[in-house]
């Protein structure tokens, strides 16, 4: 049946969308579909409902009225540690319509390069970058979908690819340069806030990035600067917001810009946990919460399902710390906790929660594994942001909206759904499917860092598995942060449901790999839990299952953790 659709907008349109404009609109069903909204993005919002709700097999109401609880529901694409296409991000930008976000967040500078092709400076472009046209045409699409584009300079830290181009930009002390880093990790490098060369560069490029992004808002980074003093570092932030505001723009960097000299006004991004958020409020800015919604930390989405962000934050930590999934990384979870220390910098009149920004930081990320990582769990955060819910009430619904939303992107060909499988040995999916990578920064760091760091030891970035040269070709790369086969079969355990269909598949598996020594090596150890909690679940054996959970390598079998003992 085809649909008549009519419009109705009351307000003129702008260009592009601010960060005022509503998105709320009125649906009505009757002989035809007609959407009324204040603003085209209330409307376009609208047809993201209803392609939504066609999607889902029919529409069994007469009506729909809707507006986001948040006016700030964002992420932000590292396209700096992995390159990042711009098909990739059109791609991006049509699910994020879907999912009725409106802040595409661009991380376009860091210490392994310089996304961004400034006119002013070219030297400072990497290989692979956006030149200040591609931008703009990728502003346009953005706004077509409802979506406004943050650009992000990361300083004074994180700058090591400046300072390949221009090493005397360096401020004293800053560790040597041959080059953008290939590491990962908090480089001691830093621009040096009192030379004036640096100052007149970063004017120009902000300069730049004003005429191709219309956006009130750019962000100037600000996070894990190394080897600079507190005082010099706040000095500089302040300089280039007030840059910023000549240019008419105002400006949000990461929580450590908090300092009594931030000049008002200024919006705080909180990353490091609860105390950023509530920090930022007191000292009277408005605050855009990022910590729970980190996506490149291959939590499950309820993780980031449960967290609000104008609630509980504490408690969600505390919660973390608690989740089955994460077992194997508490005491990491713990450890970090013990950093979240936020100058106390009180203001007249608190700030407000603007709303929240997913994080998808790219070390271990690539262009083509970009859809997998990202919307096996943005839509929680992004269900999170437009409405109020009660996790404990809402999350079985929120899988199966999950699941009916991602086919339907599936089907329209904007997400491209990744199955890690291995060709030529189907017989291996049992397993490949109950796998999950292990969480938090596990992979980052290696078992070798992590464990010398959680105990106090120290660490170093040169013992890290990863680099940016590293290839991220595996079955741990190509698999879904959260296996829904496992929360399958955990819903079947709880409801106490026939479990053979999955213990059969259990121990075949064990079977299909013996044959292939590289695989064998890689998921044995795995292979060989799954085949033994078969025979738990069976009632066959009395082993622990909880023992059975991993981490083998960097794969987890996490249901494991929701057999019962025998
Ligand atoms: C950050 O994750 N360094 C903002």
């Amino acid at each position: 049946m085809g649909l008549t659709l009519t419009f109705d907008v009351s307000e003129r349109a702008h260009k592009t969308p601010r960060l005022t404009d509503s998105y709320a609109y009125r649906m009505d069903f009757n002989d035809r579909v007609r959407i009324a909204a204040t603003t085209e993005w209330g409307v376009l919002t609208g047809l993201a409902t209803l392609t939504q709700l066609g999607a889902n097999g029919g529409i069994d109401v007469a009506r729909v009225r809707d507006e986001p609880r948040f006016p700030w529901r964002g992420l932000m694409v590292d396209t700096v540690r992995h390159f990042i296409s711009l098909a990739t991000l059109r791609r991006t930008l049509d699910a994020m319509w879907f999912y009725k976000l409106n802040v595409l967040h661009l991380h376009l500078t860091d210490d392994q390069g310089f996304r961004l092709r400034s006119e002013a400076y070219p030297e400072l472009a990497s290989a692979d970058s956006y030149s200040l046209q591609e931008l703009s045409g990728l502003v346009s699409y953005a706004a077509d979908r409802g979506v406004r584009v943050v650009p992000e300079l990361d300083m004074p830290g994180h700058t090591t690819s400046w300072l390949a181009a221009h090493p005397e930009w360096a401020v004293a002390g800053s560790a040597s340069v041959d080059g953008p880093s290939t590491r990962f990790g908090v480089h001691r490098v830093c621009l040096d806030p009192d030379n004036p060369a640096v100052m007149e560069a970063v004017t120009a490029i902000l300069g730049e990035l004003a005429t191709v992004f219309p956006d009130e808002y750019v962000h100037f980074g600000g996070d894990e600067v190394a080897g600079l003093a507190a005082d010099a570092q706040h000095r500089f932030h302040q300089a280039v917001v007030e840059r910023l505001a000549v240019l008419g723009k105002r400006a949000i960097g990461w929580d450590e810009c908090l300092s009594a000299t931030l000049p008002t006004g200024t919006v705080v991004q909180a990353w490091r946990g609860a105390g950023a958020r509530d920090a930022a409020l007191a000292a009277g800015c408005d605050c855009v919460v990022s910590s729970p919604y980190y996506l490149d930390l291959f939590y499950p989405a309820d993780v980031h399902y449960a967290a609000d962000p104008g609630g509980d934050l504490v408690a969600a930590e505390k919660a973390l710390v608690q989740h089955p999934r994460l077992r194997h990384v508490r005491d990491g979870l713990a450890w970090m906790a013990r950093f979240a220390a936020f100058p106390d910098v009180p203001a007249g009149e608190e700030g407000r929660i603007l709303g929240g920004e997913a994080c998808l930081w790219s070390e271990l990320v690539t262009d083509e594994l970009v859809d997998t990582r990202l919307w096996s769990r943005m839509p929680a955060v992004a269900e999170r942001l437009w409405r109020d819910v009660d996790p404990s009430r809402d999350l079985d619904g929120f899988y199966e909206r999950l699941a009916a939303t991602r086919s339907v992107l599936d089907r329209l060909g904007i997400v491209r759904e990744d199955r890690a499988s291995v060709d030529g040995n189907p017989g291996v999916q049992p397993l490949i499917e109950m796998l999950e990578p292990v969480k938090w920064y596990r992979r980052l760091l290696g078992t070798g860092e992590y464990e010398r760091r959680i105990n106090g030891l120290g660490g170093s970035a040169d013992e890290r598995p990863y680099d940016v040269l590293t290839p991220l070709d595996g079955i741990v790369d190509h698999l879904p942060p959260e296996s829904l086969a496992s929360r399958r079969a955990e819903v079947d355990l709880a409801r106490g449901a026939p479990m053979d269909a999955w213990t059969k598949g259990w121990r075949s598996q064990r079977l299909a790999l013996a044959g292939d020594r590289v695989l064998q090596a890689e998921l044995g150890a795995a292979s060989e839990a799954l085949a033994a909690l078969a025979d738990v679940v069976d009632g066959k054996s009395a082993t622990d299952p909880a023992t059975l959970a991993g981490p083998f390598g960097e794969y987890l079998l996490p249901v494991a953790y929701a057999v019962r003992r025998q």
